[in-house]
């Protein structure tokens, strides 16, 4: 059984005391709600993910935006945070190869798989972002990126508990616009056929996907019954608490 897993990504939102006031009151709900059967999970912006970490949290993961693709955990790499510092800060999760990561910094799919390798190595559980473009998907070549993706991204040492796996077209991300129910039930049951290949069933069947993209309180219900989405990467509407616990209350 895929424990469903609601997972907010802050971008570069938030300065300090309205991220703390966020975070604060995110993990309030957490600890109120106790025992979940779902996961919820935060990930700040890294100028406050010290301070997110150092807040009272049960219940509650975080995790970062990004690590550092760099092969040591320390060194001449000026503006990156490893994943083993990540780790240091008490998180337990990091996106890696988000889209905007992919089209504004160029990162192909074997960084992202590199990143990907970092993290766990790390002990973080990596979150990998995958997803066409609109352009992609107008030419009828959704599955095929997709694929490719996960072929180029996801590494072998990847297991159910050390990976997750994100799927966010990325013509639905801060748009409003989201995929039908068909469509994200083809990608996710694609998805989990290529991770069947790649790493065998056994690791496919327990590795969670996520949907991400405009996911909000209206919709959130009906994407995340689909068959093989097992939680969602939230961008706006994470940013208030009552729109992401209204999501992740909906699978309570
Ligand atoms: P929105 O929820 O704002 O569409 O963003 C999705 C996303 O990019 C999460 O990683």
């Amino acid at each position: 059984m895929r424990q469903k897993l609601i997972a907010g990504n802050w971008k570069m939102n938030c300065l300090k005391a309205d991220g703390l006031a966020l975070a604060k009151a995110v993990a309030e709900k957490t600890a109120t709600a106790g025992d979940m059967p779902i996961e919820v999970l935060i990930c700040p912006p890294m100028s406050l993910l010290g301070l997110v970490c150092d807040l009272p949290h049960a219940g509650l993961k975080i995790g970062s935006e990004d690590v550092a693709e760099a092969p040591k955990s320390f060194g001449a790499f000026t503006g990156d945070v490893s994943a083993e510092m990540v780790k240091d800060l008490g998180a337990d999760y990091a996106i890696v190869g988000h889209s905007e990561r992919r089209t504004l910094h160029g990162e192909t799919d074997a960084v992202v798989k590199t990143k990907a390798e970092n993290a766990i190595k790390a002990g973080l559980r990596a979150i990998i972002c995958i997803g066409e473009t609109e352009a992609e998907r107008d030419e009828g070549r959704a599955l095929d990126v997709v694929a490719t993706q996960i072929k180029g991204s996801v590494p072998a040492i990847a297991t159910a508990e050390n990976c997750v796996i994100a799927y966010e077209p990325v013509w639905a991300i801060g748009t409003g616009k989201t995929p039908t129910v068909a469509d994200v039930a083809e990608v996710h049951a694609a998805i989990r056929q290529e991770l069947t290949d790649l790493l065998g069933a056994d690791i496919a069947n327990g590795m969670r996907v996520l949907y991400g993209g405009s996911v909000k309180p209206s919709n959130a219900k009906e994407l995340l019954a689909v068959d093989n989405v097992d939680g969602a990467l939230i961008g706006g509407a994470s940013l208030k608490v009552e729109d992401f616990w209204a999501i992740a209350e909906s699978q309570l």
